[in-house]
Protein backbone atom coordinates (compact mmCIF):
# COMPACT_ATOMS: atom_id res chain seq x y z
CA UNK A 1 0.00 0.00 0.00
CA UNK A 2 1.28 3.32 -1.04
CA UNK A 3 2.04 5.91 1.68
CA UNK A 4 0.05 9.42 1.26
CA UNK A 5 0.11 11.08 4.76
CA UNK A 6 2.28 11.89 6.66
CA UNK A 7 2.91 13.80 10.17
CA UNK A 8 5.24 16.02 11.31
CA UNK A 9 5.15 16.42 14.68
CA UNK A 10 6.50 20.25 16.05
CA UNK A 11 4.86 20.82 19.51
CA UNK A 12 8.19 20.26 21.85
CA UNK A 13 9.76 22.65 24.11
CA UNK A 14 12.95 23.12 22.20
CA UNK A 15 14.85 23.38 25.88
CA UNK A 16 18.24 22.73 23.91
CA UNK A 17 17.90 26.03 21.61
CA UNK A 18 16.58 28.63 24.00
CA UNK A 19 16.57 31.25 24.05
CA UNK A 20 16.55 31.34 20.75
CA UNK A 21 13.26 28.95 21.06
CA UNK A 22 11.74 30.80 23.44
CA UNK A 23 9.59 32.90 20.88
CA UNK A 24 10.31 31.57 17.35
CA UNK A 25 9.13 27.49 17.23
CA UNK A 26 12.70 25.65 16.45
CA UNK A 27 10.94 24.00 13.62
CA UNK A 28 11.07 27.69 12.31
CA UNK A 29 15.07 28.55 12.66
CA UNK A 30 16.13 29.01 9.30
CA UNK A 31 18.74 27.62 7.41
CA UNK A 32 20.38 29.80 4.99
CA UNK A 33 17.02 31.62 3.78
CA UNK A 34 14.17 28.92 4.89
CA UNK A 35 13.15 27.65 7.87
CA UNK A 36 13.82 24.13 8.99
CA UNK A 37 10.21 22.86 8.92
CA UNK A 38 10.02 23.72 5.00
CA UNK A 39 12.96 21.84 3.68
CA UNK A 40 10.67 18.80 5.91
CA UNK A 41 7.79 19.76 3.99
CA UNK A 42 9.34 19.93 0.60
CA UNK A 43 11.18 16.41 1.39
CA UNK A 44 7.81 15.25 1.86
CA UNK A 45 5.95 16.37 -1.20
CA UNK A 46 8.84 15.42 -3.33
CA UNK A 47 8.17 11.91 -2.14
CA UNK A 48 4.95 12.23 -3.75
CA UNK A 49 2.57 12.47 -0.48
CA UNK A 50 0.28 15.38 -0.18
CA UNK A 51 -1.66 15.23 2.56
CA UNK A 52 0.55 16.50 5.62
CA UNK A 53 -0.55 17.08 9.62
CA UNK A 54 1.75 19.63 11.40
CA UNK A 55 1.09 19.18 15.21
CA UNK A 56 1.79 22.08 16.48
CA UNK A 57 0.87 23.97 20.32
CA UNK A 58 0.32 27.54 22.01
CA UNK A 59 2.63 29.75 20.62
CA UNK A 60 3.66 28.00 17.33
CA UNK A 61 1.09 29.75 15.09
CA UNK A 62 3.50 30.93 13.21
CA UNK A 63 4.15 27.34 11.74
CA UNK A 64 0.41 28.07 10.34
CA UNK A 65 1.39 31.40 9.18
CA UNK A 66 4.27 30.48 7.31
CA UNK A 67 2.19 27.66 5.23
CA UNK A 68 -0.42 30.21 4.28
CA UNK A 69 -0.75 33.02 1.69
CA UNK A 70 0.47 36.59 3.16
CA UNK A 71 -1.75 39.10 1.49
CA UNK A 72 -0.31 42.28 2.55
CA UNK A 73 3.63 40.97 1.33
CA UNK A 74 2.46 39.44 -1.58
CA UNK A 75 0.52 43.06 -2.61
CA UNK A 76 3.67 44.44 -2.46
CA UNK A 77 5.60 42.21 -4.26
CA UNK A 78 3.35 42.18 -7.10
CA UNK A 79 3.88 45.97 -8.11
CA UNK A 80 7.29 44.97 -8.35
CA UNK A 81 8.61 44.03 -11.91
CA UNK A 82 12.47 43.12 -10.14
CA UNK A 83 10.79 41.34 -7.51
CA UNK A 84 8.62 38.78 -9.15
CA UNK A 85 10.53 35.48 -8.58
CA UNK A 86 10.90 36.32 -4.92
CA UNK A 87 6.60 36.92 -5.11
CA UNK A 88 6.94 33.29 -6.69
CA UNK A 89 8.41 31.29 -4.40
CA UNK A 90 6.90 33.08 -1.20
CA UNK A 91 3.47 31.99 -3.11
CA UNK A 92 4.81 28.34 -3.52
CA UNK A 93 5.17 27.63 0.21
CA UNK A 94 1.42 28.06 0.39
CA UNK A 95 0.94 25.69 -2.57
CA UNK A 96 3.14 22.86 -1.52
CA UNK A 97 0.93 20.66 -0.23
CA UNK A 98 -2.63 20.08 1.83
CA UNK A 99 -1.15 20.85 5.44
CA UNK A 100 -3.58 20.60 8.33
CA UNK A 101 -2.88 21.68 11.35
CA UNK A 102 -3.84 20.07 14.90
CA UNK A 103 -2.23 21.17 18.46
CA UNK A 104 -0.90 18.88 21.29
CA UNK A 105 -2.59 20.51 24.03
CA UNK A 106 0.24 18.92 26.83
CA UNK A 107 3.81 18.20 25.63
CA UNK A 108 3.65 14.47 26.82
CA UNK A 109 6.38 13.00 24.51
CA UNK A 110 6.15 12.27 20.61
CA UNK A 111 4.23 9.26 21.29
CA UNK A 112 1.74 11.75 22.68
CA UNK A 113 1.91 13.52 19.73
CA UNK A 114 1.66 11.56 17.05
CA UNK A 115 -1.62 10.26 18.32
CA UNK A 116 -3.70 13.38 17.96
CA UNK A 117 -3.16 12.36 14.44
CA UNK A 118 -5.33 9.17 14.80
CA UNK A 119 -8.25 10.41 13.20
CA UNK A 120 -6.24 12.37 10.06
CA UNK A 121 -4.27 9.02 8.73
CA UNK A 122 -7.64 6.70 9.41
CA UNK A 123 -6.59 2.95 8.33
CA UNK A 124 -3.47 3.57 5.99
CA UNK A 125 0.49 3.23 6.74
CA UNK A 126 1.92 7.28 7.80
CA UNK A 127 5.38 8.89 7.25
CA UNK A 128 6.37 10.38 10.09
CA UNK A 129 9.04 13.62 9.43
CA UNK A 130 10.52 14.42 13.32
CA UNK A 131 10.03 18.38 12.97
CA UNK A 132 13.50 19.85 14.06
CA UNK A 133 14.73 16.35 11.96
CA UNK A 134 16.53 18.29 8.06
CA UNK A 135 17.65 15.33 6.00
CA UNK A 136 19.37 16.93 2.76
CA UNK A 137 19.33 14.25 -0.03
CA UNK A 138 18.66 13.56 -3.92
CA UNK A 139 16.35 10.87 -3.00
CA UNK A 140 13.60 11.99 -0.58
CA UNK A 141 14.81 10.11 2.63
CA UNK A 142 11.03 9.61 3.20
CA UNK A 143 10.47 8.15 -0.44
CA UNK A 144 13.68 5.76 0.33
CA UNK A 145 11.78 4.34 3.52
CA UNK A 146 7.90 4.42 1.64
CA UNK A 147 9.19 2.09 -1.24
CA UNK A 148 10.62 -0.28 1.69
CA UNK A 149 6.98 -0.19 3.08
CA UNK A 150 5.78 -1.03 0.08
CA UNK A 151 7.95 -4.04 -0.47
CA UNK A 152 8.09 -5.81 2.60
CA UNK A 153 4.66 -4.68 4.27
CA UNK A 154 6.24 -3.43 7.67
CA UNK A 155 7.16 -0.55 9.81
CA UNK A 156 10.31 1.06 8.60
CA UNK A 157 12.60 3.28 10.59
CA UNK A 158 15.34 5.27 8.94
CA UNK A 159 18.50 4.45 10.75
CA UNK A 160 22.46 5.60 10.44
CA UNK A 161 25.33 4.85 12.41
CA UNK A 162 26.53 7.09 15.28
CA UNK A 163 29.33 7.23 17.73
CA UNK A 164 29.06 5.02 21.00
CA UNK A 165 28.75 8.39 23.26
CA UNK A 166 25.54 9.48 20.69
CA UNK A 167 24.03 6.23 20.84
CA UNK A 168 23.43 7.05 24.68
CA UNK A 169 21.33 10.23 23.27
CA UNK A 170 19.38 7.95 20.83
CA UNK A 171 18.52 4.56 20.89
CA UNK A 172 19.84 0.91 19.80
CA UNK A 173 18.76 -1.04 17.76
CA UNK A 174 19.15 -4.93 17.35
CA UNK A 175 19.33 -5.29 13.48
CA UNK A 176 20.07 -7.93 11.06
CA UNK A 177 20.65 -8.03 6.94
CA UNK A 178 17.62 -8.09 5.14
CA UNK A 179 18.33 -6.98 1.50
CA UNK A 180 20.75 -4.25 0.54
CA UNK A 181 20.41 -1.10 2.74
CA UNK A 182 17.04 -2.99 4.81
CA UNK A 183 17.90 -4.53 7.69
CA UNK A 184 15.29 -6.87 10.59
CA UNK A 185 14.88 -4.94 13.56
CA UNK A 186 14.34 -7.50 16.19
CA UNK A 187 14.28 -4.83 19.41
CA UNK A 188 14.91 -1.13 20.55
CA UNK A 189 16.61 0.21 23.86
CA UNK A 190 15.86 3.83 24.57
CA UNK A 191 19.14 5.68 25.55
CA UNK A 192 21.14 2.77 26.01
CA UNK A 193 23.70 2.15 28.95
CA UNK A 194 27.36 1.23 27.58
CA UNK A 195 26.62 -2.91 28.43
CA UNK A 196 22.73 -2.24 26.84
CA UNK A 197 24.15 -1.02 23.36
CA UNK A 198 23.32 -3.61 20.69
CA UNK A 199 24.09 -1.74 17.42
CA UNK A 200 25.59 2.14 16.58
CA UNK A 201 22.45 2.42 14.29
CA UNK A 202 19.88 5.09 15.70
CA UNK A 203 16.18 6.06 14.76
CA UNK A 204 17.00 9.85 12.84
CA UNK A 205 13.92 11.46 12.30
CA UNK A 206 12.19 9.45 9.97
CA UNK A 207 9.72 6.79 10.18
CA UNK A 208 6.85 5.01 8.57
CA UNK A 209 4.15 3.19 10.93
CA UNK A 210 1.16 1.21 10.13
CA UNK A 211 -2.35 2.13 11.43
CA UNK A 212 -2.03 -0.56 13.85
CA UNK A 213 0.70 1.71 15.88
CA UNK A 214 -2.22 3.89 16.99
CA UNK A 215 -3.50 1.07 19.33
CA UNK A 216 -0.03 0.59 20.56
CA UNK A 217 0.34 4.14 21.70
CA UNK A 218 -3.45 4.61 22.49
CA UNK A 219 -2.70 1.59 25.19
CA UNK A 220 0.78 2.77 26.33
CA UNK A 221 -0.55 6.34 26.88
CA UNK A 222 -3.57 4.98 28.99
CA UNK A 223 -1.05 3.20 31.71
CA UNK A 224 0.97 6.50 31.60
CA UNK A 225 1.22 8.34 35.01
CA UNK A 226 3.46 10.94 34.47
CA UNK A 227 6.08 12.02 31.93
CA UNK A 228 6.48 11.79 28.79
CA UNK A 229 5.37 8.64 26.34
CA UNK A 230 7.92 7.78 23.65
CA UNK A 231 6.97 7.00 19.99
CA UNK A 232 10.16 4.40 20.64
CA UNK A 233 8.24 2.86 22.57
CA UNK A 234 5.53 1.40 20.28
CA UNK A 235 8.13 0.92 17.53
CA UNK A 236 9.70 -1.51 20.18
CA UNK A 237 6.83 -3.33 20.22
CA UNK A 238 6.71 -3.47 16.22
CA UNK A 239 9.97 -4.97 16.92
CA UNK A 240 9.22 -7.55 18.91
CA UNK A 241 6.59 -8.77 16.48
CA UNK A 242 8.25 -9.11 13.65
CA UNK A 243 6.89 -5.95 12.26
CA UNK A 244 10.04 -3.49 11.76
CA UNK A 245 12.44 -2.46 9.51
CA UNK A 246 15.72 -0.33 10.07
CA UNK A 247 17.02 1.04 6.82
CA UNK A 248 20.02 2.74 6.63
CA UNK A 249 19.02 5.86 4.66
CA UNK A 250 21.36 7.98 2.08
CA UNK A 251 21.17 11.57 2.92
CA UNK A 252 22.71 13.74 5.46
CA UNK A 253 20.87 14.74 8.77
CA UNK A 254 20.68 17.71 10.79
CA UNK A 255 19.63 18.43 14.18
CA UNK A 256 17.84 21.20 14.10
CA UNK A 257 17.18 21.06 17.85
CA UNK A 258 20.85 21.34 18.62
CA UNK A 259 23.20 24.38 18.34
CA UNK A 260 25.73 22.39 17.02
CA UNK A 261 23.76 20.98 14.22
CA UNK A 262 22.04 23.97 13.41
CA UNK A 263 25.62 25.68 12.62
CA UNK A 264 26.11 22.85 10.54
CA UNK A 265 23.01 22.59 8.60
CA UNK A 266 23.57 26.45 7.56
CA UNK A 267 27.29 25.65 6.58
CA UNK A 268 26.48 23.44 4.50
CA UNK A 269 23.91 24.19 2.90
CA UNK A 270 24.92 27.89 2.84
CA UNK A 271 28.13 26.40 0.65
CA UNK A 272 26.13 24.91 -2.32
CA UNK A 273 22.75 27.55 -2.56
CA UNK A 274 23.03 29.11 -5.56
CA UNK A 275 23.15 32.87 -4.61
CA UNK A 276 25.36 32.96 -1.85
CA UNK A 277 27.54 29.59 -2.41
CA UNK A 278 30.45 30.99 -4.13
CA UNK A 279 30.77 33.87 -1.79
CA UNK A 280 30.79 32.26 1.38
CA UNK A 281 33.00 29.26 0.14
CA UNK A 282 35.56 32.18 -0.24
CA UNK A 283 34.42 34.01 3.10
CA UNK A 284 35.23 30.38 4.97
CA UNK A 285 38.45 29.74 3.07
CA UNK A 286 39.84 33.09 4.43
CA UNK A 287 38.51 32.81 7.65
CA UNK A 288 40.10 29.19 8.31
CA UNK A 289 43.45 30.69 7.49
CA UNK A 290 43.02 32.33 11.39
CA UNK A 291 42.06 29.39 12.95
P1 LIG B 1 12.59 16.26 20.72
O1 LIG B 1 12.62 15.48 21.98
O2 LIG B 1 13.87 16.39 19.95
O3 LIG B 1 12.05 17.75 20.95
O4 LIG B 1 11.42 15.69 19.81
P2 LIG B 1 11.95 18.64 22.25
O5 LIG B 1 11.14 17.99 23.30
O6 LIG B 1 11.49 19.96 21.72
O7 LIG B 1 13.49 18.74 22.69
P3 LIG B 1 14.20 19.44 23.93
O8 LIG B 1 14.82 18.30 24.68
O9 LIG B 1 13.15 20.20 24.72
O10 LIG B 1 15.23 20.36 23.34
C1 LIG B 1 11.50 15.41 18.41
C2 LIG B 1 10.35 16.07 17.67
O11 LIG B 1 9.10 15.77 18.29
C3 LIG B 1 8.37 16.94 18.62
C4 LIG B 1 9.42 18.06 18.66
O12 LIG B 1 8.82 19.31 18.30
C5 LIG B 1 10.45 17.60 17.66
O13 LIG B 1 10.17 18.07 16.37
N1 LIG B 1 7.66 16.74 19.91
C6 LIG B 1 8.34 16.33 21.03
C7 LIG B 1 6.30 16.95 19.97
O14 LIG B 1 5.66 17.31 18.95
N2 LIG B 1 5.65 16.77 21.17
C8 LIG B 1 6.29 16.38 22.31
O15 LIG B 1 5.63 16.24 23.37
C9 LIG B 1 7.68 16.15 22.23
Amino acid sequence: MKVKKAIIPAAGLGTRVLPASKAVPKEMLNIVDKPAIQYIVEEAVAAGIEDILIITNRGKGVIEDHFDYAFELEAGLAGRPDRADILAQVKAVAELANIYFIRQKETKGLGHAILTGKSFVGNEPFAVLYGDDVIISEDPVIGQLSRTYEEFGKGVVGVKEVTREQIKMYCTLDVSPLKGRAMNCHSIIEKPTDEQIMSLYAILGRVILPPETFGMLEEGIAKLESGEFYLTDAMSDLAKDDKLIAYDFDGIRYDMGNKLGIMQANCEVALTHPEIGEDFKAYLKELAKGL
